[in-house]
């Protein structure tokens, strides 16, 4: 019966994490938009949404194939922050909120312009 209840728990342990790791290593939509409110992103007080109020202007943003290095130019320039790795998971999650924005908009036009 001990034994049972010692399996039982690791289960139940090796679920949790199991759960908490893979909630951890998804981006998503909504961690985006949580970075994107986040002034911790950054060191001086401003986060994304200081400037775009949610998300405005940057609906037509989503289709640029730079929008990586933009947003990194925009980290480290408007809220004086570290740049983040194109790989990383903050990184994937806010692009996704960008291209959120703009799922039902034309296809930008405009030149790619930064922060
Ligand atoms: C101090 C104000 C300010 C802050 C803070 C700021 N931006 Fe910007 N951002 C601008 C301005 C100004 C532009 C250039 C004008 C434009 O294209 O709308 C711009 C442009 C952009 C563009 C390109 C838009 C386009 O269509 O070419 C993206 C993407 C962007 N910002 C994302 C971000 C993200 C992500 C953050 C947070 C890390 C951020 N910005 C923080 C002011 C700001």
């Amino acid at each position: 019966m001990k034994g049972l209840k010692l399996v039982l728990l690791m289960v139940l342990v090796t679920g949790v994490a199991a759960g908490a790791l893979s909630a951890a290593e998804t981006a998503s939509v909504d961690k985006g938009k949580a970075l994107f409110n986040d002034p911790k992103l950054g060191t001086n007080g401003k986060s994304c949404n200081t400037c775009h109020r949610d998300g405005k202007d940057l609906q037509k943003a989503g289709n640029k194939t730079d929008l990586d290095q933009i947003v990194n130019a925009c980290i480290t320039h408007s809220i004086k922050g570290k740049a983040l790795d194109p790989k990383s998971i903050e990184m994937k999650s806010l692009l996704l909120y960008i291209k959120n924005l703009g799922a039902k908009q034309p296809a930008a036009t405009k030149p790619s312009v930064g922060c």
